[in-house]
């Protein structure tokens, strides 16, 4: 699976959830979530982030590794984003 990473927290520029084939991205308060089951690496996602915040689970940096069971908890807890929206960044 892919993951969003911490400097998607308070960014939020959603440019990923449109690229995405499958729908994947759940919305948190303050970040972005990647459901890990319904992930299918295609990649899409990474180069989209304005902020680099995505990250495939091996190439996650060890400072953000506990970003992997987040990112599978939340995303169960949360509402799935699909469409672009203006990003908290830039509030
Ligand atoms: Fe967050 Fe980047 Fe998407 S800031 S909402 S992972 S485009």
């Amino acid at each position: 699976t892919h993951v969003v990473a911490e400097p998607c927290k308070g960014c939020k520029y959603t440019d990923c959830v449109v690229v995405c084939p499958v729908e994947c991205f759940y919305e948190g308060d303050d970040m972005l979530y990647i459901h890990p089951e319904e992930c299918i690496d295609c990649e899409a996602c990474v180069p989209e982030c304005p902020v680099e915040a995505i990250f495939h689970e091996d190439n996650l940096p060890d400072e953000w590794k506990s970003y992997l069971e987040l990112n599978a908890t939340k995303s169960e807890e949360c509402e799935v984003i699909t469409e672009k929206k203006a990003p908290l960044a830039d509030q």
